[in-house]
């Protein structure tokens, strides 16, 4: 039995969040579904956005399911992340047939540094027009990361990928920083001698992500990076309706489409699940439920490759008619 926090938020999380779950359902794997409140309408009622029973049950949970915040995002997700510490950031890229990307035969997984880097929140106008954000690398942090990568390696190794490793950084020019995150990655790797590893400046690494995607199994790098490479690299594969995301620590596991409250479409069933429903996978497999991971991404591999999607993808089903048309084939 798994305890799952449910929070759908705001807009299209509470119709994509239900098609999730009604999916989850139909795996007959046994959870416990406790739905709890977060975003701008509990913030608007309440003054809060993110309630301190959410966190309760967030962090009573097994696993944490997470649909999308509309205004309140920052006080919400980026401040639930924080509370967990959830310091793995983890963006599958993967084609699957009948969805427009820009090449097939991509599947790998970027696993960004969560807490540090450029985007630790030091910043500071030193001078009358002179500004500067400081760039904090440490070597537990990239130890962690890294042991993390190989790990995720390992595993998808075992279901049969080639077990290789790349780090994307810049340490031609940030010799200091990403010199030691550089020397990290292969101190790192010397525990894993069974995993392929390679190593990329970030610019030439963001050319193979269009240019040969097809080659990556796990792409590691550092916060700033990672939020830059990932959102290029699922514009390769399909775009927001189409990704998940996983924040995980060592204690927590917090999935989440990687798309806001799409207040444009939401209430009309034009919303796709799809991006939610494999962020359900990503949930299944960190539970180590395995086969129903399994089950659910062929379910919805059929139902991409016969066109039974929403509007965005070129068909005509709501979310709800395409959440059931997953369910039934699982
Ligand atoms: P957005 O991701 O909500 O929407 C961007 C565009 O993509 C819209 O045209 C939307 O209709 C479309 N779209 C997104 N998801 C879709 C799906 N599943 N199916 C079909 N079309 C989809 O980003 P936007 O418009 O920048 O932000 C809207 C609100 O969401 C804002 O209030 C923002 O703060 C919040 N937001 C929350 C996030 C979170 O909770 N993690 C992340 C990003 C934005
Ligand atoms: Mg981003």
């Amino acid at each position: 039995m798994h305890k799952i926090c449910v929070i759908e938020g705001d807009g299209i999380g509470k119709e994509v969040v239900p098609a999730a779950v009604e999916v989850l359902k139909a795996t007959g794997v046994e959870f416990e579904f406790n739905h709890a409140l977060a975003g701008d309408e509990v913030f608007e009622k309440t003054g809060v956005a993110l309630p301190e029973e959410t966190i309760a049950a967030a962090k009573a949970a097994d696993a944490i399911l997470f649909g999308a915040a509309g205004e309140t995002a920052a006080d919400v997700i980026v401040k639930l992340r924080k509370i967990l510490d959830t310091y793995a950031n983890i963006r599958p890229v993967k084609s699957y047939n009948g969805i427009n990307c820009l090449k097939t035969g991509i599947d790998y997984i970027i696993v960004r540094e969560n807490t540090e880097g450029l985007y630790k929140g030091i910043e500071a106008e030193i001078a009358d027009g002179v500004t500067v954000a400081t760039r904090v690398i440490t070597k537990d942090a990239s130890e962690r990361i890294f042991k993390h990568a190989f790990e995720m390696a390992k595993d998808r190794k075992k279901q049969g990928t080639a077990g290789k490793v790349t780090c994307a950084h810049k340490a031609n020019v940030l010799k200091i920083t990403d010199g030691l995150f550089k020397k990290t990655f292969y101190e790192v790797s010397n525990d894993y001698k069974d995993i392929q590893t390679e190593d990329f400046y970030v610019d030439a690494m963001n050319m193979f992500i269009i240019s040969r995607p097809e080659t990556f199994d796990i792409v590691v790098t550092s916060n700033l990076f990672g939020d830059i490479l990932s959102d290029g690299a699922v514009g390769m594969v399909g775009g927001l309706g189409m990704a998940p995301s996983g924040n995980v620590g060592d204690k927590y596991g917090l999935f989440e489409p990687i798309h806001g409250s799409a207040p444009d479409i939401a209430g009309k069933g034009l919303a796709n699940p799809t991006a939610t429903i494999l962020t359900a996978v990503m949930m299944l497999r960190y539970l180590k439920e395995n086969e129903a991971a399994e089950k659910v991404e062929k379910a919805l591999e059929e139902v991409l490759s016969l066109g039974l999607t929403t509007p965005d993808l070129g068909g005509t089903l709501s979310t709800s008619e395409m959440g059931q048309e997953v369910a039934k084939r699982v």
